[in-house]
């Protein structure tokens, strides 16, 4: 029994530790990842965006790479009124392929990504009580092969997200004329 003890214990963790664990792009390219994306597609749990998604748009993207490495990204976000336009910036952490912002609260990793077409993208929030995760389909292009749709809506169960808490974001012209 006793003996037996560390050995559960050590089960235990690895469980939670694979549980956590993401899927990273091997040998992530930082400057071929800069530019313009389209957020096409986006499943999560987060409350508010469950509250919103089915009158949500295409969130434009420009990403940046600074000097020291962080990735700052400029965010066009159509709403019903007009374009809101955000500024992240997400530092670097010790992973490759892996950011954070506001305090660690924010975590992004690049699961997957050929940098000319798709890029998945997995992002957990500690903001809320509850924290939430979001797995979310960057493309190039406004719009969106079936094939890479598919490929993006196999993943969701693996992330421990619902088909339930897709959304495939049509693209919207109010952000259109300052992003070109
Ligand atoms: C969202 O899903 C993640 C992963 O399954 C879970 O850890 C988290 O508690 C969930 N959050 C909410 C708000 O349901």
């Amino acid at each position: 029994m006793t003996a037996a003890l560390p050995c559960l214990a050590l089960a235990l963790l690895c469980a939670l530790r694979a549980a956590a664990e993401v899927p990273v792009q091997p040998g992530f390219d930082t400057q071929k990842f800069a530019g313009k994306w389209h957020f096409t597609a986006t499943a999560s749990n987060c409350s508010v965006y469950l509250k919103m998604k089915d009158r949500m748009k295409t969130p434009i993207a420009t990403i940046s790479i600074t000097p020291e490495g962080n990735l700052a990204m400029k965010l066009a976000w159509p709403l019903p009124d007009g374009c809101q336009r955000l500024e992240l910036l997400f530092q670097r952490s010790g992973q490759a392929g892996c950011y954070t912002a506001a305090q660690e609260k924010r975590e992004l990793c690049v699961m997957e990504t050929d940098y000319s077409h798709y890029a998945i993208v997995h992002e957990t929030q500690h903001t809320e009580q509850q924290p939430s995760t979001a797995l979310q389909l960057l493309t190039r292009e406004p719009d969106v092969s079936p094939q890479l749709l598919q490929k993006f809506e196999e993943l969701i169960p693996a992330m421990g997200l619902t088909k339930a808490m897709l959304a495939v974001l049509p693209k919207s012209d109010h952000c259109a004329a300052a992003t070109r």
